[in-house]
């Protein structure tokens, strides 16, 4: 396994539309997620995308921590979570307003309207079809991903950039928008 290069906002392959995963069971795939979840993990992150390291295809990784997962939300595999292709599809017009942050954007965080449900769907690494519906945090982290394959960044997203902050600033926003964030 290898740490990959992060590309960070400003690299175009960061604005591309990515490419579908031909057969998800290609070894040089799983390579590629294998190294993908080592970068994220190395770097803190709970979700990364091909692009993130100049590989414009259809790949996600995710792994959100136990303690960042509603109470109603059932636990997560204890190792990251790999998606080929995945496609999301809301679930009601619910909208939530909350903190994102992203490895291609690091020490910025900013506040992002996502919607609270979405279902979706992937094919694993084994080539079998995978799919459920993720609320609350785990939502927000596939929207993110998934918009990193249609060459969308959080702040895209954001209504208002005002609440575009230095991580180290962003005390003053959880001020403001209480337990939201
Ligand atoms: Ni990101």
């Amino acid at each position: 396994m290898a740490l990959l290069k992060l590309a960070r906002m400003g690299h175009p392959v960061l604005r591309g539309q990515a490419m579908e995963v031909e057969d998800p069971r290609d070894p040089e795939v799983a390579r590629l997620a294998a190294d993908m979840a080592e970068t994220m993990l190395d770097a803190a992150g709970v979700g990364l995308a091909a692009p993130q390291v100049h590989e414009p295809r259809r790949l996600i990784v995710f792994h959100l921590p136990a303690d960042r997962l509603e109470e109603d939300q059932p636990p997560e595999p204890a190792t990251p979570v790999v998606l080929v292709n995945p496609v999301l599809q809301p679930v009601g017009d619910d909208i939530v307003l909350g903190l994102e942050g992203c490895l291609s954007i690091p020490d910025l965080r900013g506040l992002v309207p996502r919607y609270a449900t979405v279902d979706y769907w992937g094919i694993g690494l084994d080539g079998v079809p995978v799919s459920g519906r993720a609320a609350g945090f785990k939502a927000r982290v596939l929207q993110h991903e998934v918009d990193h394959l249609d060459g969308i960044l959080f702040p895209d997203r954001m209504p208002d950039l005002r609440s575009l902050v230095f991580t180290s600033e962003v005390h003053h926003l959880l001020n403001d928008v209480g337990d939201q964030a």
